[in-house]
C-alpha cells in the first residue's frame, strides 16, 4: 500500500540524510574564514534558480538536499564571517545550532509546563542567570524569551501601557531619542499610538539622549495635559554603540513615575566585560530590559529576551484564560510562558542559551565579549595613526564609524560622502567583505561592529587596505 501520506523517511535514509546536514554544517563552520561573507543576486537570478509551480509530485531527497546545499546555501550573506561587520552580526556558536536541531527534532512545544515541564524549568532558570547578570530581583523579576529584539521590544512596550495607562491611551505620551532603533517606532506603531504621542529627543555630540531636552518635553506635555507614560534608552545604539545616560534616566523616571524600558538589544551582553558593566551602569533600574542573545550572545537566529522587574507585570499584561487551556493551567510556580507574552505555540529557545553556556561556561562568554571591546579599541588606535583615515565616533562597546579622508587633499563634505559610499560598494562588490555606510551628523560613514570572537585585527587590517586601494582609483 501507498504510504506516503505519512510524510516519513525510512530509518536508513533518516540517518543517511541527517549525517549530511551535519556534514555541511560542520564544514560551514570549519572553511567559513576562506569563504566571502556577501552573495549577491538579483531577483532575476533568484526566480530562475527557484521560482517553480507547488511540486505535485515527490522529488528523491537526496536531489533536494544537494540542491539546497548547492544553490540555496551559498545565495546567503556569511553574518557569522569573520568579516561580516555590518549591521549587527550573527557570530552564533555550534552547541547552540546541534541544541535547535534537538529541539525541533523533537518539536518541542515550550508554550506551557504540562506540555514540557522540562523546556518551561529551563526557560526559568536561564531568565534567572540573565536576571542575576543584570542585577534585576532573581525572585519577583520574571521574562521570557522571544523571537528577537523587536519582539522583546514590542512585549516590554504592550506591557508598560497596560501598567500604566489600563484600556485608555489616547493621552499617553512616550519618548526616546533619534538613536534609538527603528523596532521601537514599529511597535509604537503596532500598539496603535498615533505619531503625536511619541517624542524622539536629540542627541548630543555623543549621540546621547539630550537630558535638559527630555525634561522639556515632559514639562511641556504635563502642561498640556498629557500624560507622559514611558522613557525608552538605548543600552548600546545601533549606529554608534553609544549608552544612554541611565541613571539620569532612572532618575527622572522615579520622579516623574514613567516606566522605564532599556532597549539593549545590541549592547546589553557588554555586562559580560568590565568595561561593558562600567558603560551599562544604571541597567539595572529599568522595569523593562531588551537584551538579545541571538547577537551579542552567540546565540543563532532567532532568540531575543525581555526581562523585567517584577514577572507579574507580564502576567497581568498576557494572560488569557480560553477554555481549551483551562486543563493545563498548573499552579502559579509552573509557569506557562504563554501568558507572559504574544507567541502560545513557542519554540523551545532555551535549549540552545542553556547548552551553549553549559558546554563553554560562562567564562568564556566573558573573554569572548572583552575580546571584540579591546580588539574595537585597537582598530580605533590604528585608524589614528593612519594618515588616510578619520574617526567619527570612537570605538564604543564594539562598534566603531570611521571615514576615508586623507590629510593634505582637503575633499570637500560632498566628495568625502561619494567617496565613502563608493568604498562601501566596492568593498560589498568584491564580496571580500560585509561593510556598509551608515549617517552621522550628515556625513556618510563606515561602520563596523565587531562582536565576532573569530574576527581577528589582521582581518580588518586586510579589509582597510581593501578599502584604500580602491580609493586610491576613485575619479571625479
Ligand atoms: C538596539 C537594537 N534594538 C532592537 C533591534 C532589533 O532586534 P531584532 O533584529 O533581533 O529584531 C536591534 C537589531 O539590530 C538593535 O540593534
Amino acid at each position: 500500500m501507498d504510504k506516503t501520506h505519512k510524510l516519513q523517511l525510512s530509518k536508513e535514509e533518516m540517518k543517511h540524510y541527517g549525517y549530511q546536514v551535519i556534514d555541511t554544517i560542520v564544514d560551514h563552520f570549519d572553511t567559513e574564514h576562506d569563504k566571502k561573507p556577501v552573495a549577491y543576486a538579483s531577483r532575476e537570478e533568484m526566480d530562475s534558480l527557484f521560482n517553480i509551480e507547488v511540486p505535485e509530485k515527490a522529488t528523491n531527497y537526496q536531489e533536494v538536499l544537494d540542491f539546497v546545499v548547492q544553490k540555496v546555501l551559498p545565495n546567503s550573506n556569511i553574518v557569522s564571517h569573520p568579516k561580516s561587520y555590518s549591521f549587527v552580526p550573527g557570530p552564533s556558536n555550534y552547541v547552540s545550532v546541534m541544541a535547535d536541531t534537538l529541539a525541533t527534532g523533537f518539536n518541542i512545544f515550550s508554550g506551557g509546563w504540562a506540555a514540557s515541564p522540562a523546556a518551561a524549568e529551563l526557560e526559568i532558570v536561564t531568565m534567572q542567570w540573565l536576571l542575576k547578570l543584570f542585577k534585576f530581583p532573581v525572585k519577583k523579576g520574571g521574562g521570557i524569551f522571544t523571537s528577537g529584539g523587536s519582539m522583546a521590544n514590542l512585549t516590554a512596550l504592550v506591557t508598560a501601557r497596560r501598567q500604566c495607562c489600563g484600556d485608555d491611551f489616547s493621552k499617553a505620551v512616550i519618548y526616546m531619542s533619534d538613536q534609538a532603533h527603528s523596532s521601537n517606532i514599529k511597535a509604537i506603531r503596532v500598539l496603535g499610538f498615533k505619531k503625536e504621542q511619541v517624542r524622539i529627543i536629540p542627541t548630543d555630540i555623543e549621540f546621547k539622549l539630550a537630558i535638559n531636552k527630555l525634561k522639556n518635553a515632559i514639562a511641556k506635555d504635563r502642561l498640556e495635559g498629557l500624560q507622559p507614560f514611558c522613557i525608552l534608552a538605548s543600552a548600546g545604539t545601533t549606529n554608534t554603540g553609544t549608552v544612554d545616560p541611565l541613571h539620569e534616566i532612572a532618575k527622572i523616571c522615579k520622579t516623574e513615575k514613567l516606566w522605564f524600558h532599556i532597549d539593549g538589544a545590541y549592547g546589553g551582553a557588554s555586562i559580560l566585560s568590565k568595561k561593558g558593566s562600567q558603560l551599562l551602569k544604571g541597567i539595572e533600574k529599568a522595569d523593562s530590559l531588551t537584551i538579545n542573545p541571538h547577537k551579542w550572545l552567540y546565540q543563532p537566529y532567532e532568540m531575543g529576551c525581555l526581562l523585567v522587574r517584577n514577572h507579574k507585570w507580564l502576567s497581568q499584561t498576557f494572560t488569557e484564560k480560553p477554555e481549551y487551556l483551562r486543563d493545563i493551567e498548573g499552579n502559579t510556580s509552573e509557569i506557562n510562558f504563554y501568558d507572559h507574552g504574544i507567541q502560545l505555540t513557542r519554540r523551545f529557545r532555551a535549549l540552545k542559551f542553556y547548552m551553549s553556556m553549559k558546554t563553554f561556561g560562562l567564562d568564556a562568554f566573558k573573554k569572548a565579549v572583552s575580546y571584540s571591546i579591546d580588539l574595537t579599541e585597537e582598530v580605533e588606535s590604528y585608524l589614528r595613526k593612519s594618515p588616510d583615515w578619520e574617526v567619527i565616533s570612537p570605538a564604543t562597546l564594539a562598534v566603531i564609524n570611521f571615514r576615508y579622508n586623507p590629510i593634505g587633499k582637503s575633499y570637500s563634505e560632498k566628495k568625502l560622502d561619494h567617496i565613502n559610499q563608493k568604498i562601501s560598494k566596492q568593498v560589498v562588490d568584491s564580496r571580500e567583505a560585509l561593510l556598509v555606510t551608515t549617517v552621522l551628523q550628515h556625513q556618510i560613514v563606515l561602520r563596523m561592529c565587531l562582536i565576532n570572537p573569530r574576527t581577528t585585527i589582521n582581518d580588518v587590517k586586510d579589509t582597510l587596505h581593501l578599502c584604500e586601494s580602491f580609493a586610491r582609483e576613485i575619479t571625479f
